[in-house]
């Protein structure tokens, strides 16, 4: 999603691209900041490096054929290297069980990002300043079957959550995922569980998936307006 300084952007993006090595496959995630990375990867491609991108979204995709990184699907690979993706929020408290918890989904791309994301050997965030949160306080994104829609509103308000169905800007209606699904941003307050939570929604029919990400990223690079912090997990 929009917002943040481009410069820390490219900053976090370039610096993850770096860790792409020769034969890798690499999962392409989704949104602004990642977008710097796979410009990188592609400068790499034309310098010879050889990797093949799982990309996450429509638009990760695009920008990859576009660049010229080769593309390749998860059930055609063994191994995915390393996934480089962005983040809506990212808890930045080492004090914290939840230091290191995403919330992704801003680009309605959270589903295809966690299976890239999880499969993966090494999963980079790229963020700059502004997505760093102390907890974790934030709408969480689930992407749910259309069919499903009001039935999984109903449960999330059960939950003591405030669910609204995603509009999308240029459309009359709603906003419909790369999966042909909806989006519904579920306000629930500070969330004390996450673990709980995720497990929770994922539990409930006709959610495809939600965009908390615990326990899933090893590092995130943050750029900043004149350098580069790297937090690891
Ligand atoms: C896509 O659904 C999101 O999870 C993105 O990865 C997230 O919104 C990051 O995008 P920016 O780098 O543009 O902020």
């Amino acid at each position: 999603t929009a917002g943040g300084s481009a410069d820390a952007k490219r900053r976090a993006g370039e610096q993850a691209a770096q860790e792409v090595e020769d034969g890798f496959v690499v999962g392409l995630g989704t949104g602004s900041t990642t977008a710097y990375a796979i410009e990188a990867i592609g400068d790499a491609v034309a310098d010879g490096l050889e990797v093949r991108g799982i990309p996450t979204s429509f638009q990760s995709r695009q920008l990859a054929l576009e660049v010229g990184i080769p593309l390749t699907t998860l059930d055609a690979v063994e191994t995915v290297d390393l996934a480089i993706d962005g983040a809506d929020l990212v808890v930045d408290d080492p004090g914290s069980p939840a230091h290191g918890t995403l919330i992704k989904g801003g680009g309605a791309a959270h589903a295809r990002e966690k299976l890239v994301d999880a499969a993966a050997d090494r999963f980079v965030v790229v963020a700059d300043p502004s997505k760093l949160a102390d907890r974790l306080e934030r709408s969480v994104p689930l992407e749910v079957l259309p069919a499903a829609h009001s039935v999984v509103a109903d449960r999330v308000r059960d939950l003591s959550g405030d669910p609204s169905l995603r509009a999308a800007e240029h459309k009359d209606g709603p906003v419909v995922t790369d999966n042909g699904n909806l989006v519904l941003d579920c306000e629930f307050g500070p969330i004390d569980d996450p673990e709980e939570l995720a497990s929770t929604l994922s539990s409930v029919p006709g959610v495809v998936e939600h965009g908390l990400f615990v326990d899933l990223a090893d590092a995130t690079y943050v750029g900043t307006e004149d350098g580069l912090e790297v937090r690891a997990y």
